[in-house]
């Protein structure tokens, strides 16, 4: 009996062991691929500044989420000192991608512009609600902060929607390329 008492409670703590500690392979994927993907959103909201300028109205509103990207970005940055994280490697293509995205929806109109927000902060939205789950006890304070972060993107998400994103010409097919892109460039941010 006193045995059977033993082995339960074994169990018992073995499991809020592992529910308390992050898989520290996992936890430096995740610094590592939201760092790239923070990169990333700061690079597209440029290319749409670039276009539209600053002080026009609908600069207006995507400085408003390009500064809350910059607080995101400045973030992870600290992370990937203090956790010691090798930042990716494709930094500099997503410079490159995040721009270029960021410019050639900017320059199909504001109506596309922010279908590109609506697509990419949906994917990244969903994305920080995963990681929270990953994450135990041992990284409370990061788990709150994907959940702010998380929070945020989804105000980005809905600033696309009021905006009209979805009355872009073949707003459909864009999505879909632009989602299917930052999938991508997830899944191989993780790892390379
Ligand atoms: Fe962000
Ligand atoms: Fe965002």
């Amino acid at each position: 009996m006193t045995k059977r008492k033993i082995t339960k409670s074994k169990i018992k703590k073995e499991k809020t062991d592992y529910k308390s500690k992050t898989d520290k392979h996992i936890l430096k994927e995740i610094i590592r691929v939201d760092h790239a993907g923070e990169y990333g959103a700061t690079r597209i909201y440029d290319g749409q500044i670039a276009v539209f300028g600053k002080n026009s109205k609908i600069g207006k509103i995507i400085q408003h989420m390009a500064d809350q990207e910059q607080e995101h970005i400045e973030t992870f940055e600290k992370l990937i000192i203090q956790h010691r994280v090798r930042p990716t490697a494709l930094l500099p293509l997503w410079n490159i991608a995040g721009f270029a995205l960021g410019a050639t929806t900017a320059l199909m109109g504001e109506k596309a512009a922010m279908a590109c927000t609506v697509s990419v902060e949906k994917v990244i939205g969903d994305h920080y609600k995963q990681q929270a789950s990953l994450l135990g006890n041992d990284q409370k304070k990061l788990k709150s902060t994907i959940k702010k972060f998380e929070k945020d993107e989804l105000e980005h998400h809905d600033i696309g929607i009021a905006h009209d994103a979805k009355k872009t010409p073949g707003y459909n097919f864009l999505s879909k390329v632009i989602s299917l892109g930052c999938k991508t460039a997830i899944t191989v941010s993780k790892k390379i």
